[in-house]
């Protein structure tokens, strides 16, 4: 049986997930502000996961000093031609980052800890890599949401296939607060939820599709 990593790595390098810059924030219209690209001007930051690098680009546009980790190594070359020299792009794993303790100011991961089948080990090394009174913000996708049970009712006990940007099989969980509160024990977390259809966004903060939780580590 593959491990999760092994999965995502032979998920993206098949299918690699590539957007236009403009297009990404057109899907995800909420995601520049839950995601705070322009807060941390002059701080160090790190994603986990960073995919095709089009988050990572726009923390290295806003003045953060960015650092990004994957495993895919399509992913990896993308996002190095995406962000040229603006930012950092390092191939490793979540679970075991190469970076001294306390080097980063802000953690941020986006869609990549419901990939994992070791998330409580990326949850450590988040922390870990965090300086005393750093801040992370990672995004899963909400086990009580509208996409959730949407794709169960359209694809059955099969659905999680579906997710993705291809049918490959991939690795994937899905997340309450309460999962997330034991990844990272004893860290008051800011719980929110994103992403339905137009006709529901009133409804958004309870059934969104992405759960996104934002907590300190302790000074
Ligand atoms: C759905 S993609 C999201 C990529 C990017 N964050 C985005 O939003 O476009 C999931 C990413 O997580 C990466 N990934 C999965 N497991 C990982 C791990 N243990 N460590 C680092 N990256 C991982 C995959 O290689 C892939 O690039």
């Amino acid at each position: 049986m593959p491990s999760a990593a092994e999965l995502a790595k032979a998920h993206w390098n098949r299918t690699p997930l590539f957007f236009p810059e403009q297009q990404r924030y057109r899907i995800y219209p909420w995601l520049y502000d839950a995601a705070e690209f322009r807060k941390h001007r002059d701080q160090r930051v790190l994603e986990v996961g960073c995919g095709t690098g089009c988050d990572l680009l726009q923390f290295a546009k806003h003045g953060a000093i960015a650092t990004g980790v994957d495993i895919t190594q399509r992913h990896l070359e993308l996002a190095r031609q995406r962000v040229g020299s603006v930012a950092e792009v390092i191939s490793a794993d979540g679970s075991l980052l190469p970076f001294p303790s306390g080097s980063f100011d802000y953690v941020y991961s986006h869609g990549v800890i419901h990939h994992s089948d070791r998330p409580q080990l990326i949850a450590k090394e988040i922390l870990r890599v965090l300086k005393p009174g750093g801040r992370f913000n990672v995004h899963v996708y909400a086990r009580y949401s509208l996409a959730a049970l949407n794709y169960v009712r359209r694809f059955g006990r099969d659905w999680k296939r579906h997710v993705e940007n291809s049918v490959d099989p991939v690795y994937l969980d899905i997340y309450t607060g309460r999962d997330l509160r034991r990844l990272f024990p004893g860290i008051k977390l800011k719980l929110r939820k994103y992403e339905v259809p137009v006709p529901f966004r009133v409804f958004e903060r309870w059934v969104g599709w992405f759960l996104v939780a934002n907590g300190h580590k302790s000074s």
